[in-house]
C-alpha cells in the first residue's frame, strides 16, 4: 500500500510493512507462543494448585488479554513508530500529553528483564536438544531425570554457555533483520508443535495418570485461591500473550491499514491458549504417574517430559524434534522481546539495527547471569519473592505488564477520541466494537486494579469497611 493511504494520514512505518495480514499474525503468534506456554504455564499452574488457577487464567486471557492485544495493535498502527515514540506522539495528538511514552519505556525495561531470564531457560531447552540426541533419556526414570536436570541447572558454567548460545542466535537474527523468514517458519512450527503435543498427549493418556491430570487442571478447588493466585493467573495471561509491554505495539506499527485487528488478535489468542492447555494436559498426567511434585517449579517440564520421550517408541526422534521446536518458539519470542528496544534505539539515535541489537543483546546477556546464578551460586540468596530469577519474573509478569496493560486500556478507552479509535479499528459501531469498548473501558482496567488490590489485601479491607458502613 502507499503511505498516503493510511487512515490517519501517517507516513509509512520507518521499518517497512508486513507483506501480508498473515505475516503479522505469524509474527505475533511467534511472539506469543513460547516458553510461556510450554514451560511456564504448567509450572505456575502446578504451583498455584491447578483448576481454579487455570479458570481464572482463561478468564484473564479472553476478558483482559484479548481486548488489550487489540488496543496495543491499534496504538502501534496509529503511531507507526517504536512504542516509546508512538505513545509520546499519540499522547500529544489525543491531548493527554507526551508522558504516555512511559508505557513504551516500561516496555523496553520489561523486555530487558524478561529476556535476561528467558534466555537462560531457552538455553536449557537447547541443552536438552543435545541430551535427547545423545540418548540419555532412554528408559529414564523419575530419579535419573531429576539428577540430569539438577546437574545442568546446578552447573553455572554449562547453563551460562547455553544462555550465551541462545543470546548470540537471537542477536544475529535481530541484527540481520531476517525475522520475516522466521515468521514464515511459524507456519510450520506451531502446527508441528501441536502435532508433537498431541502425540505426547496420547502417550500421557495411555501411560500416565490422565484422569488425575485432567482433574488437576480443570477441577477448581476454590479453597486454594488467594489474592496471590489470582495475580499469578493474570500475570501469566499477560506474559503468555506478550501484551502490556509494547511488543505487540511494535509489531502493530508495521501492520497495513486494511488488516482487521479483531480477527488477527483473536486468532493469535486462540492459538496461544491451545498450546498452553495442551502442554498442561501432557505434563500433569506424567507428573502424577511418576510422583513428581507439581510444585517442582521451573524444572517441572525438564523433569517430566524426558520420562515420556525416554519410554515411548521413537522417543529420541520425537524428543529431539520437540526440544528443537520449543527452542525455535523461544527464539521467535526472544526476537519480539528485543524489538521495542531495538526499534527505539534505531529511531532515536539513528543507530544501525546491527549495532543497536548487539549493544542491547550484550546488556541483556550480562544481566542474564543473575538468573544463571539463581540455580547454583546464588540459589540461597533470596529476597522478596525468591531468587533473582524469581524476582525478575514476578516483577515483570505480575506488575509491569499488567500496569502497562492498565495504562493502555485507560488510554484507548478514556483518553483517545472515539473518532480516532473507530477510524483505526475500522469496524464501525458493530457489536464487536461495542464489546471491545466495554471491555477496554470498564472490564479490563477494573479487573487489573481489583487483582492488584486483592493481592495486597486491600480489597478485603475495603469490602469489610463497606460492609460495616
Ligand atoms: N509470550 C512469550 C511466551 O509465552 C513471552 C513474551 C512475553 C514475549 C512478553 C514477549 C513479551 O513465551
Amino acid at each position: 500500500m502507499s503511505d498516503t493511504e493510511a487512515g490517519n494520514g501517517r507516513r509509512s512505518s520507518l521499518h517497512g510493512f508486513w507483506s501480508s495480514k498473515l505475516a503479522f499474525i505469524l509474527a505475533v503468534t511467534g511472539s506469543a507462543v513460547g516458553l510461556g506456554n510450554i514451560w511456564k504455564f504448567p509450572y505456575i499452574a502446578g504451583e498455584n494448585g491447578g483448576g481454579a488457577f487455570v479458570l481464572i487464567y482463561l478468564l484473564c486471557v479472553f476478558g483482559v488479554g484479548l481486548p488489550i492485544m487489540m488496543s496495543e495493535t491499534m496504538l502501534g498502527r496509529r503511531g507507526r513508530r517504536n512504542p516509546v515514540a508512538s505513545m509520546a506522539l499519540l499522547g500529544e495528538e489525543e491531548g493527554g500529553g507526551s508522558w504516555w511514552a512511559v508505557i513504551g519505556l516500561s516496555g523496553v525495561i520489561a523486555g530487558f528483564l524478561i529476556l535476561s531470564f528467558y534466555s537462560v531457560i531457552a538455553g536449557w531447552v537447547l541443552a536438552y536438544v543435545v541430551k535427547s540426541i545423545s540418548g540419555v533419556f532412554v528408559a529414564a526414570d523419575a530419579a535419573s531425570v531429576k539428577t540430569l536436570f539438577g546437574s545442568l541447572a546446578g552447573d553455572w558454567r554449562e547453563t551460562a554457555i547455553w544462555h550465551t548460545v541462545f543470546m548470540i542466535i537471537t542477536v544475529v537474527v535481530v541484527a540481520r533483520g531476517v525475522e520475516r523468514g522466521l515468521e514464515q517458519a511459524v507456519t510450520l512450527m506451531v502446527p508441528a508443535l501441536v502435532a508433537i503435543l498431541l502425540i505426547l498427549l496420547g502417550f500421557s493418556a495411555a501411560t500416565g495418570e490422565f484422569e488425575m491430570g485432567v482433574r488437576f487442571m480443570f477441577e477448581p478447588d476454590w479453597s486454594k485461591v488467594s489474592g496471590a493466585t489470582v495475580l499469578a493467573a493474570m500475570g501469566q495471561a499477560f506474559f503468555t500473550l506478550s501484551v502490556g509491554m509494547g511488543c505487540v505495539m511494535a509489531y502493530g506499527a508495521y501492520l497495513p491499514q486494511e488488516t482487521s485487528i479483531p480477527a488477527t488478535a483473536t486468532a493469535v489468542v486462540c492459538a496461544d491458549t491451545l498450546v498452553a492447555i495442551l502442554s498442561g494436559l501432557v505434563i500433569f498426567p506424567i507428573v502424577f504417574a511418576n510422583g513428581i511434585d507439581p510444585m517442582a517449579g521451573p524444572g517441572l517440564i525438564f523433569e517430566a517430559l524426558p520420562l515420556s520421550f525416554g519410554n515411548m517408541p521413537g522417543g529420541v526422534f520425537f524428543g529431539t524434534l520437540f526440544f528443537l521446536l520449543v527452542g525455535f518458539a523461544a527464539l521467535t519470542s526472544a526476537i519480539s522481546l528485543m524489538e521495542p528496544a531495538v526499534a527505539w534505539w534505531v529511531e532515536r539515535f539513528g543507530a544501525t539495527r546491527a549495532r543497536a541489537s548487539t549493544v542491547i543483546g550484550v546488556i541483556i546477556w550480562a544481566l542474564g547471569f543473575l538468573s544463571v546464578f539463581s540455580f547454583n551460586l546464588l540459589s540461597d540468596f533470596k529476597f522478596l519473592n525468591g531468587t533473582f530469577m524469581d524476582n525478575f519474573d514476578y516483577v515483570t509478569s505480575n506488575i509491569m505488564l499488567p500496569l502497562g496493560g492498565l495504562l493502555i486500556t485507560i488510554f484507548c478507552g478514556w483518553v483517545m477520541s472515539e473518532n480516532s479509535v473507530t477510524d483505526e479499528l475500522n469496524i464501525g459501531q458493530s457489536t464487536l466494537y461495542r464489546s471491545w469498548r466495554f471491555l477496554t473501558r470498564f472490564v479490563a482496567p477494573v479487573a487489573v486494579v481489583l487483582v492488584f488490590l486483592n493481592a495486597v489485601g486491600w480489597l478485603d479491607w475495603l469490602l469489610a469497611g463497606a460492609a460495616t458502613t
